[in-house]
């Protein structure tokens, strides 16, 4: 299959649309990461989606709408705190878990009573979903287990010859994906931490929320027991700040006749060694943190990332770092 790459305009806005509606693959920009996108009242669309990422099928996929009122189409989100939810976050980065109407196939939801539903707020995002006039599942753009695309092209690496079309729209400003905030527990329970944090979430509800940290806790959120977010090379992480600790390693790891490089925020203390710099701000950390590590993999054989701070969107880009690494910390 040839992958038709489309720039963003209004033409092919109108075409990737007709693409959806053909029960084909389109993979779109949102302001979190790239989606790859099918109609998601069409199981065997959407059943394409898990063969072009090699997804295993029990991985629930999201449901993105235009807008508001297509929320109503494929779930039930009339109680009060949902609403509240909904006003406050919707368009944005959260995506929030509700009972599934019968009109979501199974293979959406991998057989759960729930859908997960997202309003992406990137003004990209929502040309293209409304241009599709239905809802659209869609997980994120890259291979299973590979960091998730923040930009058109590394779709292309990953999805070359496999899917329809990629609308190649702007790179991702937030670069993290999505909070999934499960809305059908008695306490809303955050199932993966993203742009979106637990007290933004508790403010507007006027109440505690629960956030699920031990992987081992019970899975509630499939994705998060797999593999996840993991380059091709080597690679350990470093959360306590100890410069020290991380030149030894590097200089072992050189030592074994590695190419090493260094992905730190403060790039300067680590004298004439290979460093890449990981962002200043939390927020640049999290815009550029997946294609640093892609381009970080194609010239290493080890990747030390060190990052440490300890603001709530921190806790979200640790999530994808320790996850990257395999839980290997240093
Ligand atoms: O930012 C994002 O959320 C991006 C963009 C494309 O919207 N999408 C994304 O999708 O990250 P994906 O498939 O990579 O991650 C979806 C997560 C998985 O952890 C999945 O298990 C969870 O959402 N999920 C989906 N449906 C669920 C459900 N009904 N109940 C609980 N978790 C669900
Ligand atoms: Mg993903």
């Amino acid at each position: 299959m040839e992958t038709q790459l489309l720039q963003f305009n209004k033409q092919h806005l109108d075409l990737a649309g007709q693409i959806i509606q053909s029960g084909k693959l389109v993979a779109f920009p949102t302001e979190t990461v790239y989606g790859l996108g099918a109609n998601a009242l069409d199981k065997d669309a959407v059943q394409g989606i898990f063969a072009a990422k090699g997804r295993p099928s029990d991985n629930p996929l999201i449901v993105h709408v235009a807008n508001v009122k297509q929320i109503d189409q494929v779930a039930y989100c009339d109680s009060e705190d949902v609403q509240k939810i909904i006003n406050a976050f919707m368009p944005g980065s959260l995506t929030i878990v509700l009972p599934k109407r019968d009109v979501v196939p199974t293979v959406v939801t991998a057989g759960l009573n729930t859908v997960a539903v997202r309003m992406p707020n990137s003004k990209q995002a929502l040309e293209f979903l409304s241009a599709c006039q239905v809802p659209v599942a869609a997980p994120s753009a890259n291979t299973s287990t590979r960091p998730s695309p923040t930009n058109w092209q590394t779709v292309n690496e990953d999805m070359a010859g496999k899917i329809d079309a990629i609308l190649c729209g702007d790179d991702c400003a937030v670069g993290i994906e999505s909070t999934v905030l499960d809305m059908t527990q008695p306490t809303p329970t955050v199932l993966r931490p993203g742009y979106v944090t637990p007290s933004q979430i508790s403010k507007v509800l006027g109440k505690p929320v629960k956030v699920v940290t031990n992987p081992t806790e019970k899975v509630n959120s499939p994705g998060v027991k797999y593999k996840h977010y993991a380059p091709s090379c080597e690679m350990v992480l470093n959360t306590d700040g100890d410069v020290q600790k991380v030149i030894d390693y590097y200089d072992n790891q050189v030592s074994l006749g590695k190419r090493v490089v260094i992905l730190a925020q403060q790039t300067h203390l680590y004298g004439s060694r290979n460093v890449m710099p990981l962002g200043q701000t939390d927020s640049d950390v999290a815009q550029g943190l997946f294609a640093n590590l892609r381009q970080c993999e194609k010239a290493n054989d080890v990747i030390i990332a060190t990052y440490s701070s300890d603001t709530e969107l921190a806790q979200s880009i640790l999530n994808r770092l320790t996850k990257s690494a395999g839980q290997k910390i240093l």
